[in-house]
């Protein structure tokens, strides 16, 4: 989807949006994930950017495959994926993405399990990263759609300085949703 109309001209960041889940990928269920991170990136976001979607089953192989084409061809600036981060046996989105990472940044993780833990006490089973492939940040988050606006609340604030860093586009947000801490 769209959301370059309202700001100024020059670099739209693109952004994936990767729902993994076997039985939304079959049609079984509504996928619900990747519409609350697209509405919560809507919410939070005053910058142009656009949205490049997925929903795909839990295969390594196929998790991998659309990181990576989702940052290396599409060049997205932002990957976050939903879903597939627990301990089933068909949960490998951890794996997949640790696998295309250049960089692990574990404090995302961490800090997303803490904030979590109150809500649930079953977010100690969420084995959800993050970390960064070229010019790109890759976040995992648990397949709970009320994790999605949980998670990224813990974390956001440090999203926009990461693709700074990491020389991606400058990423606005609206300091009332989520203030950008931008030390550098
Ligand atoms: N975190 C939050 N904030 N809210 C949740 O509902 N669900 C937990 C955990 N983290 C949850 C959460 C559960 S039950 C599991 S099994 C793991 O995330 C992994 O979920 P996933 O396999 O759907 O990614």
């Amino acid at each position: 989807m769209d959301h370059s109309t309202e700001g100024p001209g020059g670099g739209v960041a693109r952004i994936g949006i990767v729902s993994v889940s076997d039985r939304a990928s079959r049609g079984e269920y509504e996928d619900r994930g990747g519409p609350g991170v697209e509405a919560y990136l809507s919410d939070v976001l005053t910058s142009p950017w656009e949205a490049t979607v997925r929903v795909i089953p839990d295969e390594t192989e196929l998790i991998r495959a659309t990181l990576v084409e989702l940052v290396d061809e599409a060049g997205c600036c932002l990957v976050i994926t939903t879903g597939g981060t627990g301990p089933a046996p068909r949960d490998v989105t951890p794996e997949a993405t640790a696998a295309v990472l250049d960089k692990e940044l574990a404090g995302f993780g961490e800090a997303m399990r803490a904030v979590s833990r109150p809500h649930v006490p079953t977010a100690v089973l969420s084995r959800q990263t993050a970390g960064v492939r070229g010019s790109a940040l890759i976040i995992n988050l648990p397949g709970s759609p009320k994790a999605i606006r949980e998670c990224l609340d813990a974390v956001f604030a440090a999203v926009p300085d990461c693709v700074d860093l990491i020389g991606g586009p400058r990423l606005e947000t609206d300091p009332d949703r989520i203030e950008a801490y931008r030390p550098h």
